[in-house]
């Protein structure tokens, strides 16, 4: 089945399944076609300015209240939410990991969420978590919603469906998609086994950076996101819903499926985008911006040009800088750096950072191009060079990034890595050439 989108970013989208299901002119007429239920679903407190005033309207089956009972506590321990500090006794590092290994027993998108970082608090709906999904089963009749906040999904190996009571969006390495808070919805699997990563976002919702002077275009391009349309299931047996609350999991049975709804309109729905799109902007002559010209979406922290998440990618470009180290530079940063690798190779590293594998650069730790890379770009002659076969991304905080006991523990992770800096030879000899042998 072929489901279809409507394109732009954050637009008010209307989108109905059968004829006349969307009442026109007004949001809650005393009797809705088709004998649904009307019912809104606010992403922004109701007096939010226009410009962040977020919310859909849903006419559905049956409304949410009937779609939850009594709730009993679930258990997730791999699922770790801020402020988790002191999860573990690892020193500190800069740390890289091999991929998160994808498990042996039957495990769904909910049950293979395995927390890296957090960062922040989500009491105070500030701040991220970095997380890695494994799955090899769909869910079946259980259904999840987070209120803690929206779920950026970043796959890296194979294809999933994302059925969302506002529509269905199918996703594969290459494409993002964006879950807003308290969005119930349940995860298919297309191909046997997936991984992939996940920021949950307890802030502010994510959006397009503003572009200063680039102007209107390039970066990421409104169009490119597309939004599900309406698709809704009747089903009259036995479903769970699992909510995420405060760091919490609770589940309650419900007899019938909660992805009911027939038609909405709003402007809170959820959306993919195809990293593809991306439209990079660089250094034309000599240099390098910084790593923000790479941004596809940017989470404000209340703080201007202070992101509680920047989502950031490093996507096939041409390299043509003169007289210039083209990789990354060395740096130290404010902000804390999780990245991932969805295919190919990072220019910044030769060798260790491999697909599926993840680093961690936290608050003032520096880091770099590896020996071999500084060699390598110190020396190269610069032609024109189109970095081909490349997509990593960053997950990047103004938070530090506390690591969790999973990620601290994790057999994956790379205990020689910080060795990558050591064959960096001292240059300075006093000469004005240095040394360069
Ligand atoms: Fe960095």
């Amino acid at each position: 089945m072929a489901f279809s989108y409507m394109p732009g970013f954050g637009n008010d989208f209307e989108t109905e399944t059968l004829p006349g299901s969307l009442p026109q002119g007004r949001n809650s007429p005393q009797r809705p076609a088709y004998g649904l239920y009307a019912e809104q679903l606010s992403g922004s407190p109701f007096t939010a300015p226009r410009g962040t005033n977020e919310r859909s309207w849903l006419y559905r089956i049956r409304p949410s209240v009937k779609h939850t009972g009594r709730f009993k506590a679930v258990s997730y321990p791999l699922w770790k939410t801020a402020p988790n500090v002191g999860d573990h006794e690892l020193a500190l590092g800069q740390y890289r990991w091999n991929p998160v290994p994808m498990p042996k027993e039957p495990t769904d998108f909910i049950a293979g969420m395995r927390s890296i970082t957090t960062a922040g608090d989500v009491l105070g709906q500030t701040g991220m978590a970095a997380h890695v999904y494994v799955a090899n089963r769909s869910m079946g009749d259980d259904h999840f919603f987070n209120a803690d906040g929206e779920l950026l999904i970043v796959p890296q190996v194979g294809a999933l469906r994302f059925v969302t009571e506002m529509g269905v969006i199918e996703l594969r390495p290459g494409e993002i998609a964006v879950l807003p808070r308290g969005l119930v919805f349940k995860v298919e699997l297309v191909d046997k086994e997936v991984r992939g990563y996940v920021c949950e976002n307890y802030g502010a919702k994510l959006t397009l950076p503003d572009r200063g002077p680039i102007g209107a275009n390039c970066l990421a391009n409104p169009r490119d996101f597309k939004t599900p349309c309406a698709w809704f299931e009747e089903k009259e047996t036995p479903c769970r819903l699992t909510v995420k609350w405060c760091g919490n999991f609770h589940v309650t049975e419900i007899g019938h499926s909660p992805l009911d709804v027939v038609a909405w309109h709003g402007n809170y729905a959820p959306y993919k985008y195809d990293l593809a799109t991306f439209s990079p902007v660089g250094a034309l002559l000599f240099d390098h911006p910084d790593p923000s010209i790479f941004t596809v979406l940017t989470a404000p922290s209340g703080e201007e040009g202070t992101a509680n998440i920047d989502f950031v990618i490093f996507p096939p470009r041409w390299l043509v800088a003169e007289d210039t180290f083209r990789p990354p530079w060395y740096h130290r940063n404010i902000m804390s750096e999780f990245m991932g690798l969805i295919h190919g190779q990072y220019d910044a590293k030769e060798e260790g950072f491999v697909p599926g594998g993840i680093s961690l650069h936290n608050l003032m730790l520096a880091h770099g191009p590896d020996a071999p890379g500084f060699e390598k770009a110190s020396k190269v002659e610069l032609k024109p060079v189109r970095l081909d076969n490349t997509m990593a991304f960053m997950f990047e905080t103004r938070f530090p990034q506390m690591l969790t006991r999973y990620g601290a523990e994790l057999e994956t992770r790379q205990d020689n890595y910080i060795d990558c800096w050591a064959d960096l030879k001292k240059r300075f000899n006093g000469t004005l050439e240095g040394d360069w042998s």
